[in-house]
């Protein structure tokens, strides 16, 4: 790592997290070498082209080659050989047990310890166990090296800004010289930084996750409530979030919390207590709020479209799991339609990121043609061009005049007027 010149970063894996990070260093001036096993990936990122929908980082990328700062390579070998500091950046997906898999990560870092620097530091940001932090180094089998936790925060569509403007850093160091050098790494980024121990860093990592989507499920349970008792839970929860112990944010209740994070991270945390002896009963009843928020939505729609869906077509605006990124995985509105789809409905989907059809579903690539001859209009994901779509129109298309607005988009007042009967998650 000494040496004259621009601080040398490997970044290990280009997903959204990696190549987020890979881009943004680059950006604040550091050498950056991106590796990813993907060979296709590599050479597109090569070409500045990107393969995910994500704001701002196309720029970067592009800034970052055209700079000779940020550079893509196949492999996690090719890049650290010369690094100061290496990222990991590999998925840590659900295993079979609810635990998080932990293969990749030691996978590559008992690829690199024997090339690593004598004074590198390895920097985790995969969200890991508690305790990953020994494992990987074992798994280097580099003594002399730091390894130091540092769990990201980011949010996909707003990863690049969520990366340089961070309401905090978190870095887990057993050595505070190891901690000090990140922070001088991050520089120009302003932020609090919490400096700690590495298993408090991992899990400050879950924990947040755990708690933003204890406050999503929270969210939704006081909507079913709001629609027994007859009150409207977007005005229950604006109530409560001028309240700043409480705060506004991740209180919109929809169609339940999803994405590539929650749903592992939540499972995992309920596994890392219980192999501790902790019966997390909140987080499991989280979950099951969760799961029963999907159903319910399943039911409002097979009663919009007269009592059942079998061989009825049914339109749904929005496929990915929330709005501002193109990514599917663990979609509510995919596990919302496929639902529907056993249940016997035929289902086109209309979403402004997605045009090819998926298994069981046909895609459209205009929002209207969705909507022909529909029973119901269901609408999935938060994308801001629904609320502006001319009603007169989706109405003139439908079979009948049923919308379910999972998000709160649809104006009721205009629905009304188009002739429409709406009904959503927690209005009366
Ligand atoms: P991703 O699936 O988008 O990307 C992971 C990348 O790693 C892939 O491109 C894959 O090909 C590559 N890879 C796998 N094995 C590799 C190896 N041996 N060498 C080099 N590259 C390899 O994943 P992600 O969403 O970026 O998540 C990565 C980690 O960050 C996970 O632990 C996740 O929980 C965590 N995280 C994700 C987010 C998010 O918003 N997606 C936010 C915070 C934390
Ligand atoms: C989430 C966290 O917000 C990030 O801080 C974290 O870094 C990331 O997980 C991770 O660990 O991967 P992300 O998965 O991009 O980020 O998505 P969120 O914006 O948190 O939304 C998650 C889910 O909750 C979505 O399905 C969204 O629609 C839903 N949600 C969110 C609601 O239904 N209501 C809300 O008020 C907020």
């Amino acid at each position: 790592m000494s040496g004259e010149g621009p601080v040398r970063v490997a970044v290990v894996g280009a997903g959204y997290v990696g190549l987020t990070t890979a881009a943004c260093l680059a950006h604040l001036g550091h050498d950056v070498t991106c590796a990813d096993v993907d060979p296709a990936k590599v050479a597109s990122l090569s070409d500045g082209v990107i393969p995910i929908h994500e704001e701002g980082l196309a720029e970067l990328v592009r800034e970052g080659i055209a700079a000779e700062r940020l550079r893509f390579v196949v492999g996690a070998a090719k890049a650290v050989t010369g690094a100061g500091f290496v990222f990991l950046c590999v998925p840590t997906p659900q295993g079979p047990d609810g635990a998080a898999d932990m293969s990749y990560v030691e996978a590559v870092s008992v690829e690199i310890g024997p090339l690593l620097e004598h004074d590198a530091i390895v920097v985790n940001k995969s969200t890991v166990p508690v305790g990953s932090t020994r494992v990987v180094e074992r798994a280097l089998g580099r003594p002399g090296v730091a390894v130091v936790s540092n769990p990201e925060f980011l949010r996909e569509g707003s990863a690049v800004s969520d990366f340089l403007h961070p309401d905090r850093i978190v870095i887990g160091a057993d050595e505070q010289s190891a901690a000090i050098s990140l922070v001088e790494l991050f520089g120009a980024i302003r932020s609090p930084v919490v400096v700690t121990d590495p298993p408090t860093a991992e899990t400050i990592k879950y924990a947040s996750n755990a708690f933003l989507a204890t406050k999503v499920s929270f969210a939704n349970a006081i909507a079913n409530v709001c629609e027994a008792v007859g009150a409207n839970v977007r005005e229950v929860v604006l109530g409560m979030g001028y309240d700043r112990r409480i705060g506004s944010e991740f209180l919109r209740p929809g169609p339940g919390w999803g994405g590539s994070c929650f749903p592992k991270d939540s499972a995992a945390l309920v596994r890392i207590a219980e192999d501790a002896g902790y019966d997390f009963g909140l987080l499991k009843g989280v979950i099951e709020v969760n799961t029963r928020q999907q159903e319910a939505v399943v039911a409002k729609v097979v009663e919009a479209a007269g009592g059942s869906v079998t061989g009825k077509r049914v339109a749904a605006w929005g496929l990915t799991f929330k709005a501002g990124t193109d990514d599917l995985r663990d979609s509510p509105a995919l596990a919302v339609i496929g639902r529907l789809v056993a249940a016997g409905a035929e289902v086109t989907a209309y979403d402004p990121t997605r045009r090819d059809p998926l298994p069981g579903l046909s895609v459209s690539s205009d929002p209207y043609d969705a909507c022909e001859d529909a029973s119901a209009l269901v609408v999935l994901t938060e994308w801001d061009e629904f609320r502006w779509l001319d009603l007169g129109v989706v109405r003139s298309r439908m079979a009948r005049p049923r919308i379910v607005d999972t998000r709160g988009l649809i104006e009721p007042a205009a629905a009304r007027r188009a002739g429409f009967v709406l009904s959503g998650v927690g209005i009366p």
